[in-house]
């Protein structure tokens, strides 16, 4: 198990670092100084140019590509989701991509795993999250099946599920074990990214599904 590298530079791979969560992901991880891989099908995408920052093009549905691009990395933080269309249909997307991570994560002995999944899977939430629920179902049935996969490793995994993002500029969030926080409506994708990256840092909500709401 990964715990207390807070003061340590990390090589992390990000998966969907070309989305806009996985875009704060890159670069909260970049100011934190860690080493970071986006592993992307489109380099294209990403513009930014540091030191820091390796881009790999790759499918993250093909073991082979991830299980060589991925040794000596200390973690893998994962923000991908289906395109804007894709979302509305039957999509295996996301359990795909799963599969294919933790089957290369063994066969390169990395073993921590942080995924942003959806707070809709949580119970509760009144009509609005009834609604969204049912407007996004195929989305939310890929979640859950991407969820077992990893939650049936011995990993060191943690899913965080915020409630709908927004672009804004604020880092800090509320987090709950198991449970969606109250008054969790939306938040900001860098706090998303913020909270992936202090679970790593810190080694905290390892093997732990997590709520997140805003602060
Ligand atoms: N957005 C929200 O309000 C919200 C709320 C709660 C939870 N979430 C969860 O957060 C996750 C990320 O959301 P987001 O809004 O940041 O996503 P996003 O902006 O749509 O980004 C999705 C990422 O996945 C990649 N991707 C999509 N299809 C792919 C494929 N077939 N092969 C390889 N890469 C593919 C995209 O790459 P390209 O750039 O190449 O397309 C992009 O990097 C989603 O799974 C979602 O369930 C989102």
């Amino acid at each position: 198990m990964l715990s207390g590298l807070a003061c340590m530079t990390l090589r992390l791979l990000v998966l969907g670092a070309t989305g806009k969560t996985g875009t704060h992901i890159l670069d909260l991880a970049l100011a934190r100084g860690h080493q970071v891989t986006a592993f992307v099908r489109s380099p294209q995408k990403i513009v930014r140019r540091h030191p820091a920052l390796s881009i790999v093009q790759g499918d993250p549905m093909q073991v082979n590509a991830l299980a060589q691009a991925l040794p000596g990395h200390h973690a893998v933080l994962s923000a991908l989701g289906p395109s804007g269309r894709e979302a509305f249909q039957p999509n295996s997307l996301l359990a795909e991509c799963a599969a294919s991570t933790v089957a290369a994560m063994e066969r390169a002995s990395v073993t921590r795993l942080a995924m942003v999944s959806a707070a809709l899977l949580f119970p509760g939430g009144g009509l609005r999250f009834a609604l969204f629920r049912r407007l996004i179902r195929h989305h939310l049935r890929d979640l859950v099946a991407a969820e077992a996969v990893i939650r049936a490793t011995p990993f060191d995994w943690t899913l965080a599920r915020p409630p709908r993002l927004v672009e804004a500029p604020e880092e800090t969030y509320r987090s709950e074990r198991e449970a969606l926080p109250t008054g969790a409506w939306s938040m900001s994708f860098r706090a998303v990214g913020a909270f992936l990256l202090d679970c790593i840092e810190q080694g905290a909500h390892t093997r732990e599904v997590v709520g997140l709401a805003r602060r």
